[in-house]
């Protein structure tokens, strides 16, 4: 009988991190002379990391394994370690060249007959290394580096969703890999190569469980799970990354016997303190707690009516004396809504909540906040939040989980819709004050600042079941280091280290991760208004699931009209919390984009666009045309036959073959919806159902 391939040998297991032989020729021949040895000083966990991953990524990539020490014989090698750990570090940088370096950045440069990458921590030495590699497979000559690269986001973090039953809240890679059988798993190697994957695009934080935390996940920070979250925390350590728990508020009750959570209880505060203590015993790096709290039903200190300053301070003042951080999340809004109240505004929520609270939180209390006010829709305008509180300490929260863009089943390629948020201008301090610099912390001048995004990946042999879908968890991570990179760039370098260096493949995948997003935007909820889909699953159309249910995820679409009216003027005055020219370009029905038209207003199905064309006749197109360029992205990935390993091929082409027939569908069901509903006929005269 043949055995069956261990899933780390399946094709789509090494993702990026394959180092794909170079081909014979010129260019291998120069990596291969640059490095005959790596030579690591010091003993930090991190350094001795980014040796074994400099050994075995160079193994790969030249066929030649590299020695240990400096060749005799005056070959070329590679040095690698911290300024203060290694004499190669403190003799090739100067004092000032040093000072430039971050915490987390590092240095590269060929000095002589070394490269040498070095850092003012062993975990910058650890992303120096992984960059020389991906300089390596990208083909750059390595005759004259010279590099400083610092990341811009203190915080760069992945926020794991699952559950210790082993499912995973809206995965859709198949199971967990950290949990089974209502238990942390024993064998860690996945996690560990996880880790791999999470430093080698500079990710430096995760959360390992869902933010709802359940019966169990509530016990993680008792003894009884500790010594093996401890063990995880040590995989991720030794990869640079901290560890961080999503805790449950009502924890002091459920756990700890106790009769309240009430934050202002000192006997409540005191368990906090004890958890803290006990866990730090255990972790002595433990990051902190990400808390979902008075949210879709999970408990929080409004029950003994606190607000969220006194929730998240409580934890804080747990955690302050071992150096840990509460990230408390502000995706906070009434889930029992009544679809006849129209003031009730579910976009508003996070703002009116949060907003009074600016300066009352403490220091190491971080606020993490979703890129849009709905959630993690294909479209939507940016969150209001970003800007409008400069005393607190925030991150921007992405999905890379792909709940509502697809499901992994359809192809959406993440980065270009994360890099337009991040250059939104807020106005918060006039020109200039865009979402990226609210993030990273230093539009207000924060303690704290980053990214967080929940992952895409489970158990599948790829990771994210889709292919393709591995660029989203690259990219997020490239972008959290330097948000100023190109979605282009990203999908170059992920092509290249992922697929190879054939130029065919190179510009066929870049174009449809490019078109992806924008293929997938017009063949679903039109011009903002989101949502449209299947009740709890997200996954295909539903025009009206959510139309009449409690979420506050309304289009308001009747025989005159659709959209939500959002502005001062006649709707739910959401449009006054932006600020700056914002508020007026989204209060006036001529100046809002196309895109977020219905987000911020409702009008007629012939009401005219930006475009020229009526509403009504922009949605047939776009779904036609959606549907059509669904169909032209499996062509396009078909052409690539026998140039892509044959079960990744495999893999893809089942794929976009499941978009292409959800792609006519959805155009289906939307096209006969709008036009029962509006009685306006396709001006093109194409089948309507
Ligand atoms: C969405 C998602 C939930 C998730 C929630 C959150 O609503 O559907 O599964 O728990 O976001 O971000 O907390």
């Amino acid at each position: 009988m043949m055995e069956k391939a261990s899933i780390q040998s399946q094709a789509g297991y090494g993702a990026w991190l394959n180092h794909l032989p170079l081909a014979e020729g010129a260019y291998r021949e120069h990596a291969a002379s640059w490095t005959k040895a790596v030579v690591a000083e010091g003993t930090e966990l991190c350094v001795l990391t980014a040796l074994s991953e400099l050994e075995d990524g160079i193994a790969k990539l030249t066929g030649k394994r590299p020695e240990k020490d400096i060749p005799q014989n005056g070959s070329r090698y590679i040095a690698i370690g911290t300024f203060a750990g290694s004499a190669a570090a403190k003799e090739t940088f100067s004092r000032e060249e040093q000072a430039e370096v971050a915490a987390e950045g590092f240095r590269i440069r060929t000095s002589g007959r070394s490269i040498v990458i070095a850092g003012a921590s062993a975990q910058g030495v650890l992303y120096g290394a992984f960059h020389l590699l991906r300089l390596i497979s990208s083909g750059a000559s390595l005759d004259e580096l010279n590099l400083l690269e610092n990341p811009v986001n203190g915080i760069r973090m992945i926020n794991q969703w699952d559950n210790i039953d082993g499912s995973i809240e809206r995965g859709y890679a198949g199971n967990s890999i950290f949990y089974a059988n209502d238990d942390i798993v024993d064998d860690l190697t996945r996690v560990r190569d996880y880790a791999r994957m999470l430093a080698s695009v500079g990710l430096n934080a995760i959360s390992i469980n869902n933010v709802n935390a359940h019966r169990y996940e509530t016990m993680f920070i008792t003894e009884r799970f500790l010594p093996k979250v401890a063990r995880v925390a040590e995989t991720f350590r030794k990869y640079g990354i901290k560890t961080f728990l999503s805790i449950n508020f009502a924890a002091p009750i459920e756990v700890g016997g106790l009769e309240t959570a009430d934050p202002l209880e000192a006997s409540v505060q005191e368990w906090w303190k004890e958890r803290a203590a006990e866990i730090y015993r255990y972790i002595p790096d433990f990051g902190g707690f990400l808390v979902k709290a008075d949210s879709e039903n999970r408990p929080g200190p409004f029950t003994y009516d606190r607000d969220h300053a006194d929730g998240a301070n409580m934890l804080a003042d747990a955690l302050r004396p071992f150096g840990g951080v509460v990230i408390w999340r502000c995706f906070v809004y009434n889930c029992k809504q009544d679809w006849r109240d129209r003031k009730t505004d579910r976009a508003r929520a996070a703002y009116d909540h949060f907003t009074p609270l600016d300066g009352r939180f403490k220091d190491n209390v971080i606020l993490q906040v979703k890129n849009g006010p709905m959630d993690f829709q294909v479209r939507e305008p940016l969150s209001p939040l970003f800007g409008a509180m400069p005393n607190t300490n925030m991150t921007i929260e992405f999905q890379i989980t792909q709940e509502y863009t697809g499901q992994q089943r359809h192809l959406c390629y993440l980065v270009p819709q994360w890099k337009e948020a991040l250059e939104f201008e807020t106005y918060a301090r006039g020109e200039g004050s865009t979402v990226k610099r609210v993030a990273d912390g230093t539009l207000f001048g924060r303690s704290y600042g980053g990214f967080a995004a929940v992952s895409n990946i489970g158990d599948d042999a790829n990771w994210t079941g889709h292919p393709l879908a591995q660029a989203n968890l690259y990219g997020y991570g490239r972008l959290a280091w330097n948000p100023d990179l190109t979605s282009e760039g990203i999908a170059a370098e992920w092509i290249t280290q992922t697929f190879g260096s054939n130029e065919q493949v190179l510009e066929t995948v870049s174009g449809m991760l490019m078109e992806s997003w924008s293929i997938y935007e017009s063949y679903t909820a039109p011009l903002g208004v989101g949502w449209m889909v299947t009740p709890h699953y997200h996954y295909g159309p539903d025009v009206d699931g959510y139309e009449y249910s409690k979420w506050g995820t309304y289009h308001f679409a009747d025989l005159h009209g659709i959209g939500v009216d959002r502005t001062v003027k006649s709707g739910t005055g959401y449009t006054a919390q932006y600020q700056g020219s914002n508020a007026e370009v989204y209060e006036s029905l001529e100046r809002t984009p196309d895109e977020l038209l219905l987000f911020f207003h409702h009008v007629p199905y012939t009401h005219v666009l930006k475009s020229g064309k009526t509403v009504i006749q922009h949605i047939y197109d776009t779904r036609f045309e959606g549907a059509e360029r669904a169909a032209g992205l499996t062509a396009k990935w078909n052409s690539l036959e026998g140039l892509i390993e044959p079960s990744i091929f495999e893999e893809g082409k089942q794929r976009f073959l499941i978009q292409e027939e959800h792609a006519q569908h959805w155009r289906d069901v939307l096209n006969t919806y709008f036009f029962r509903k509006s009685g306006l006929p396709d001006a093109l005269g194409r089948t309507i159902y």
